[in-house]
Order: structure tokens, then C-alpha cells, then sequence
């Protein structure tokens, strides 16, 4: 039986740099990468497009399981709408986090998800990737950090891109979406028993990339 290949699984709530580690540490070891939120993400710019009402189940499920998104250097579409910016929206966030309490949907994006394994190995980032999706990964890292320190670097991200913000909106709106995304039934946020936490509110993303890398050295010696 042909062998999968090596996954790295990257959890941890909104905001928390995951993104940023994973991309990072992807390119170093020429590995795919999956950013699982922008499928939650693109299945409620998709709903919305769509006139779905966002607690409609069994209609996003349907679009979900047919979702017509390309990544491309960098670039996210859906069908031919190059929607980069339009993803990374808050309120699309928002939308993103209320559809994914539904478990059709989740079941709807796992075999989309998994298509992602293949070539040389994938670095996964999410919320559920090292608990549901991967559960044989070599390594699993669940990234946190404080609200505080999340916010404000949303805060910077947002001012670069010429975005009015609030730091004190920011926090209420990461605390909220923190409990949605940990107090839902179906692959709630928690770390997998067997992941790596790292806090990196002290850290730079670097260090971080850094001490994943030493951590799937470490993983890949003892396979
Ligand atoms: O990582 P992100 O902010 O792009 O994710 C947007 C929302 O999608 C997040 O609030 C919860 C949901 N999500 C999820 O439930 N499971 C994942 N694996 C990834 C994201």
C-alpha cells in the first residue's frame, strides 16, 4: 500500500500567528499547505453570494461539498472572483466561525481538506486538523497566545492595510469568536492530546517557525 505522506498539523484560535508559522514552515521544508479557515471561510463568502441564510445547514453543506475555490500564488478564488481580500474580511471571519458549528458543513469540507496530502508532505493550519482531519500527523503543534497580544497584532495587520480598527472591538470580538470556536459539539478548538503547545505572545514569528522546524526534526528521527 502506498504510504501518505508526512502532515504537520498547526491548531489554535484566531489570530494566534498560525498562518504566518505555517506558510513559513511549508516553504522551508517544500512541503503543500492547507489553510483550513479559508475554506470555512470561502463556504460563507459562497453562502452569502448565494443569498443562504448562514444557520441554513443543509444548504451550505450542499455548496460546501461542491465549492468551486482555486489557490494560486498566493491568491484565493472562487470560481473565476479573484477573492483574496474579500476572505480575509472580519465580518467574513464572523460568518466563517457561525457556519462552522454545523456539522454537515465540517463534513462536507473533510474530503476537500485531505486532498491537500500529497507530494513531498503538507503542514495543515486550523482548528481541528491534529484532532479530526490528520490524526496520524508526525507533528502536532497547537499555537496560542493572548488575547491581548492576537489583537494587537490584528491591529497592526489592519492599519497596514489602511483599515479603521478598535483595540478594545478587537478583543471582545477574538474573545467571542474564541468561545464559539471552543464551546461548539462537532471538532471543538482544544489541543489533540499528543500536540506541542506553544505560546508565542513573547515571540516572534520566527522563533516560532524556528522552534517548529526543531520540533519535526525531533519527530522525524524518532519515526
Ligand atoms: O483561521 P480562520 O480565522 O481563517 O478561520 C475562520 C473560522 O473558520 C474560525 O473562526 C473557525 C472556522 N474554522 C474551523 O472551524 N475549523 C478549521 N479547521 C478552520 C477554521
Amino acid at each position: 500500500m502506498e504510504k501518505s505522506c508526512a502532515v504537520i498539523t498547526i491548531d489554535g484560535p484566531t489570530a494566534s500567528g498560525k498562518g504566518t508559522v505555517a506558510h513559513r514552515v511549508a516553504k522551508h521544508l517544500g512541503f503543500q499547505y492547507l489553510d483550513s479557515g479559508a475554506l470555512y471561510r470561502l463556504t460563507a463568502l459562497n453562502a452569502i453570494g448565494n443569498g443562504v441564510a448562514l444557520d441554513d445547514e443543509a444548504s451550505i453543506a450542499s455548496l460546501a461539498k461542491v465549492l468551486p475555490c482555486r489557490f494560486d500564488h498566493g491568491h484565493v478564488y472562487l470560481s473565476a472572483s479573484d477573492v483574496t481580500d474579500d476572505v480575509r474580511a472580519e465580518q467574513i471571519g464572523v460568518a466563517a466561525s457561525r457556519i462552522a458549528v454545523l456539522p454537515l458543513v465540517r463534513q462536507a469540507l473533510v474530503e476537500l481538506q485531505l486532498s491537500f496530502r500529497t507530494g513531498n508532505g503538507l503542514v495543515a493550519d486550523g482548528r481541528d486538523m491534529g484532532t479530526v482531519i490528520f490524526p496520524d500527523a508526525a507533528l502536532k503543534v497547537f499555537l496560542t497566545a493572548s488575547a491581548e497580544a492576537r489583537a494587537s497584532r490584528r491591529y497592526k495587520q489592519l492599519k497596514e492595510k489602511g483599515i479603521a480598527a478598535n483595540m478594545e472591538d478587537l478583543v471582545k470580538d477574538l474573545i467571542e469568536r474564541d468561545a464559539r470556536d471552543s464551546s461548539r459539539t462537532t471538532a471543538p478548538l482544544k489541543p489533540a492530546p499528543d500536540a506541542y503547545i506553544l505560546d508565542t505572545s513573547d515571540m516572534t514569528a520566527e522563533q516560532a517557525v524556528q522552534q517548529v522546524l526543531d520540533w519535526y526534526a525531533q519527530a522525524a528521527t524518532n519515526v
